[in-house]
């Protein structure tokens, strides 16, 4: 069958893996892709967000599978416009609709979620401009430090963690008042901070049944030894020690059951992915934030991971069969090194040729930021640029394997972490 992956990043480089190696792959379209994704599949250059034209595409191809990899599309409601058609209805497709998007897209909405479902989170209320001034009396006397989160999508940026009461005010104001977040910032969750250790699940759903997928941590700080500003994310490692057995059932009791329940329970036929975001304080696990995609750079570790048909387990969660596949998982520990443009998260410079690809043996490489040239040269096109995936016995010796390709990989302003799993060596 013919299938149309939506995104650019490493993340879509992952699927578009998974994917292509399925014997039910005929032709795989990446909308828009990068360099990675083209040698797997033909990148298009449609914008995912012009639905008619996402459409059109897939009635003129023939697509029986799509997939969607990033939230936007999602949260502006690209499943419900196929679902709203009776020909495009027919069409496979992973991801949810508006109203399940909604986890990712309002945070006020998922944390009352949680509080009706029981789903164990930092405790919060909830501010916009016409209760401005009971917010800010109320941060006021809020314990330190406190968390203020842009309600609506913010390009990863609308989560502030404030260390005194007078920034915690300023930012208060600047977000609803100044709408420093533009309309994501309208509203503003006013929550506790949580010390712990943070770590991300991912459960795929087919509307009613589910299955939890390998557990992941991310390192989303810049600088080693998780310092300096947040970025999407600098690697990842799959398993994390800590996420035993006993920690994963209580995931499973506490998050993920009462998640699922409560989906059911508000109306929404979730399919697709949700990206639980957690912290465990002293090994109970609570949630920070759902997201309504698989998670970048975690996908990178995750996926090779999975042994199953990816086809199938896409056709599955489309269908409603999850609750007929058994997962099959690589025993092995993924470790995943982001190289990216130096000044990322800010400004950075992009388009350098990138070389020695072939030297970096043992490791999977997926592109996130990268172009070709019209000379076919690899191009650097991002903050983000290339994931370095290695697989083996134990997390120590897939960092290293990592660590060692990702020194080998060039292009001028390649910086990446060179501790990512520390607290694991
Ligand atoms: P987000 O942009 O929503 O991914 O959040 C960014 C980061 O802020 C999270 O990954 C956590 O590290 C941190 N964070 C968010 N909420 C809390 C909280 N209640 N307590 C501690 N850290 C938090
Ligand atoms: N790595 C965190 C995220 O994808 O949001």
């Amino acid at each position: 069958m013919n299938i149309l992956l939506i995104g650019s990043g490493g993340r879509e480089h992952a699927f578009a893996e998974q994917l292509t190696k399925s014997a039910h792959c005929s032709t795989l379209y990446i909308m828009p892709g990068n360099a990675g994704t083209a040698q797997l599949g033909k990148n298009i250059s449609i914008n995912p967000n012009d639905f008619p034209a996402v459409a059109e595409f897939c009635i003129s191809y023939d697509i029986k599978l799509l997939v969607v990899g990033p939230e936007e599309p999602l949260v502006r409601g690209i499943r419900d416009y196929f679902e709203a058609d009776e020909k495009l209805a027919q069409i496979a497709f992973v991801g949810p609709g508006q109203a399940g998007a909604i986890m990712e897209g309002s945070k006020d909405w998922s944390k009352a979620f949680m509080l009706k479902y029981g789903v164990p989170t930092a405790a919060y209320q909830t501010f916009t401009a016409e209760t401005i001034t009971d917010g800010i009396e109320y941060v006021k006397k809020h314990s330190l430090p406190v968390v203020l989160k842009a309600d609506g999508l913010a390009a990863g940026k609308g989560v502030l963690i404030c260390q005194t009461h007078e920034e915690a005010v300023d930012e208060l104001s600047a977000m609803i008042a100044d709408k420093k977040f533009g309309d994501a910032s309208k509203k503003v969750v006013i929550e506790e901070f949580m010390f712990g250790i943070e770590c991300s699940v991912f459960v795929l759903m087919d509307g009613v049944n589910y299955v939890i997928l390998p557990v992941a941590k991310d390192y989303k700080r810049i600088g080693e030894g998780e310092t300096g500003l947040n970025t999407g994310g600098m690697g990842a490692i799959s398993p994390v020690p800590f996420a035993d057995d006993v920690f994963m059932q209580k995931v499973k009791e506490r998050i993920v059951e009462p998640t699922v329940f409560g989906l059911n329970q508000e109306g929404i036929s979730y399919k697709g992915f949700v990206f639980v975001g957690l912290m465990a304080v002293n090994n109970e696990p609570f949630v920070i934030e759902y997201n309504c995609r698989m998670g970048d750079p975690e996908t990178e570790a995750v996926l090779p991971r999975i042994q199953n048909d990816f086809v199938e387990l896409m056709m599955a969660t489309s269908n409603g069969n999850l609750n007929e596949v058994e997962l099959q998982i690589d025993p092995r520990a993924a470790a995943t090194i982001m190289l990216v443009s130096k000044g990322y998260p800010e400004d950075y410079e992009k388009g350098f040729v990138m070389s020695n690809f072939e030297e970096a043996s043992g490791s999977k490489l997926y592109h996130a930021g990268t172009k070709i040239s019209d000379n076919n040269q690899i191009l650097s096109n991002g903050g983000r640029v290339l994931a370095i995936t290695s697989l083996a016995d134990t997390i120590q010796e897939a960092v290293k394997i990592s660590r060692e390709n990702a020194e080998k990989i060039e292009f001028e302003n390649k910086y990446f972490r060179r501790d990512i799993g520390f607290e694991f060596m």
